[in-house]
């Protein structure tokens, strides 16, 4: 009977102490993060937290040793949050029309605190299961005063720009230019509304800009 009360009670512990480890920032891996956009879904875990599999699962294994008393302190998981250079180990390409290192130049101080597009996942968060997650609009912060000497649209920039249409700018230019793409310069010639916001919200099949880019992602970091 004693020892029976005696089980009750630890197990009430371990469970205690379960849920506060839950709790700590060390251990979200356990947490289930939300789906990956099209083009990641079958990208390991480790392609963007440098990790490898085995060693989390020794972590575990060294956390569990530590609940049964083998082991004086806790192991951490050592989740490192990707970076820029996580992203760019496959995504690194010459010519991108936007690359993230400008815009820590001391001149984007102010499209910084705007936008932060000096990081890749100001832009393009992950676990959302969408492709683009910020403002599609954001090219006010730092295009609002550019003009063309000989504009050829036939709305010039200039006046899409007075009339405050930055919805229009994703619909003539892609924001990386690796696209294969001609760019329209009459307003019927723009992409399609649904098209884009398809596109952006990550839908399969549905990128409006061109068939093809004029490079491709690597599928994984670890190979040459
Ligand atoms: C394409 C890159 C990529 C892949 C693949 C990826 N992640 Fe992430 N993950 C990120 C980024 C980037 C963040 C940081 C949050 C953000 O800004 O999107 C993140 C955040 C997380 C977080 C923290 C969430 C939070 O709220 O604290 C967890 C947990 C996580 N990832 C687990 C996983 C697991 C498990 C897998 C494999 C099934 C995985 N990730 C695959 C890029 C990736
Ligand atoms: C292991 C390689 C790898 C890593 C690491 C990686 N990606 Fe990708 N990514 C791909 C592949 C492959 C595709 C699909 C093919 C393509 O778009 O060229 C893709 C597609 C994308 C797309 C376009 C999806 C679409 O709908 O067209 C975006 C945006 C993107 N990645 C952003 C990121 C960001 C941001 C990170 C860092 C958090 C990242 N990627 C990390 C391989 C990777
Ligand atoms: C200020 C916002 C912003 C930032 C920062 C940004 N992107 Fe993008 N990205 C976009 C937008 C908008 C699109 C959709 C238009 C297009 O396809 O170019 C896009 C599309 C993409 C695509 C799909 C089209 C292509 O070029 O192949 C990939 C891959 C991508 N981004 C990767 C990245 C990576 C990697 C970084 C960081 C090095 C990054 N992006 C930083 C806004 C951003
Ligand atoms: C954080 C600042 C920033 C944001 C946000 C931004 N741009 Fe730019 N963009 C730049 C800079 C800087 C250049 C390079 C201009 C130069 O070299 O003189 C540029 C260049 C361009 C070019 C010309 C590229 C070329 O090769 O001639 C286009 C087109 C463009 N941006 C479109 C956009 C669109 C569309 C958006 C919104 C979706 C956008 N930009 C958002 C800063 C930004
Ligand atoms: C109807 C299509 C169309 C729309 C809408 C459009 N552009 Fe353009 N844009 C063009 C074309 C065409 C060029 C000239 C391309 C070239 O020769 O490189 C251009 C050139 C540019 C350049 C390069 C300027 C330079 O000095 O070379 C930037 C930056 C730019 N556009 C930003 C924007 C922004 C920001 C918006 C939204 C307010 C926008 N565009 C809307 C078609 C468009």
């Amino acid at each position: 009977m004693k020892t029976a009360y005696k089980g009750y009670i630890i197990g009430g512990i371990v469970s205690v102490v379960l849920l506060w480890l839950l709790s700590l920032s060390t251990f979200h891996f356990l947490r289930m993060p939300g789906a990956l956009h099209n083009g990641h879904e079958t990208l390991a875990c480790n392609e963007c937290h440098e990790q490898a599999e085995g060693s989390f699962r020794q972590q575990i294994q060294a956390n569990i040793r530590y609940l049964i008393g083998q082991r004086s302190t806790l192991a951490s998981f050592n989740f490192v949050v990707p970076d820029n250079n996580d992203c760019l180990a496959c995504h690194q390409r010459e010519d991108d029309r936007h690359p993230v290192y400008r815009f820590n130049e001391p001149r984007f101080s102010e499209a910084r605190k705007a936008v932060q597009a000096q990081f890749c996942v100001s832009c393009h968060q992950q676990h959302q299961g969408v492709m683009f997650t910020a403002d599609a609009q954001n090219c006010r912060y730092c295009h609002k005063d550019m003009r063309l000497n000989d504009d050829p649209l036939t709305t010039s920039h200039q006046s899409l720009i007075k009339q405050k249409r930055w919805d229009s700018c994703l619909a003539c230019h892609d924001f990386h230019g690796n696209h294969q793409m001609q760019i329209p310069i009459t307003d019927d010639a723009m992409l399609d509304k649904k098209a884009l916001s398809d596109y952006l919200a990550g839908k399969i099949n549905s990128d409006p800009y061109a068939e093809k880019k004029l490079v491709s992602a690597k599928e994984t970091r670890y190979e040459n």
